[in-house]
């Protein structure tokens, strides 16, 4: 199954712009968990891969994260980058939100944040690229560090199952035309020696399947 290139993927996701924010009525239930398990209050230093509008950041900055924490939030889409720094403006002092190539490497060095999260990314991505950008958590997240993510999941009854594979078709045929999103099963890509996982959900929200995990750092 192909990917979106990184250019097409800036190009969808300049064009999607501020539309992103209504799928919030599927992703806000996984993120929720997201944010219920991933224990932002402790958190110093959070990164965010593939941060969109600044949603769960803003969440993020609102609901949990202490005075003294930091979030570092990247995007391969300019449009992303502008409305995410608009929308944590208020917060600017500890948020940072820079454009990215796409590449999985992350400019950040070895141990240096103590939260790597990802909403609805991997679905965009190869399965090399995954390993990728995980190899990338393992080596920016302190010991203990977690690595928080969620996606679009394969479902786990009839109808969720149905929009899995309608969503799996699309991406197929018309793979912009979903913002080149599709299931990926995230729990396979932690089942090593390097994470060790902490909380998987398998949810839905209004029929459509989402997977969260929860890991930490060996
Ligand atoms: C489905 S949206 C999810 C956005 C946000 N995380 C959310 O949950 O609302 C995918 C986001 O990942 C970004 N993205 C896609 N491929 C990327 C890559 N290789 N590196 C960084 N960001 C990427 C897109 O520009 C877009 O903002």
């Amino acid at each position: 199954m192909g990917t979106l290139t990184h250019q097409e993927a800036s190009r969808t996701y300049d064009r999607i712009g501020t539309l992103q924010d209504t799928q919030r009525f599927y992703e806000d239930h996984a993120t929720g968990l997201v944010i219920r398990y991933g224990s932002f209050d402790t958190a110093e230093s959070v990164f965010e891969f593939g941060c969109g509008t600044g949603r769960f950041a803003h969440r993020l900055f609102v609901q949990c994260l202490s005075s003294r924490s930091r979030y570092r939030g990247v995007d391969v889409s300019p449009e992303m980058v502008r409305l995410s720094r608009t929308r944590l403006a208020s917060f600017s002092s500890r948020a940072e939100v820079n454009l990215t190539d796409g590449q999985p490497q992350i400019d950040l060095p070895n141990e240096s944040c103590d939260r790597f999260v990802s909403n609805y990314v991997f679905d965009l991505l190869s399965h090399e690229e995954i390993r990728a950008v995980l190899g990338e958590a393992h080596r920016i997240l302190v010991p203990n560090g977690l690595l928080c993510l969620s996606g679009l999941g394969s479902g786990i009854d009839i109808p969720s199952r149905i929009v899995a594979g309608a969503a799996r078709w699309t991406h197929t045929l018309f793979p912009s035309l979903i913002g080149g999103c599709r299931p990926v099963d995230l729990l396979p890509f932690v089942a090593d020696s390097d994470w060790c996982v902490d909380h998987h959900f398998r949810v839905t929200a209004y029929g459509v399947p989402s997977e969260v995990v929860v890991a930490k750092r060996g």
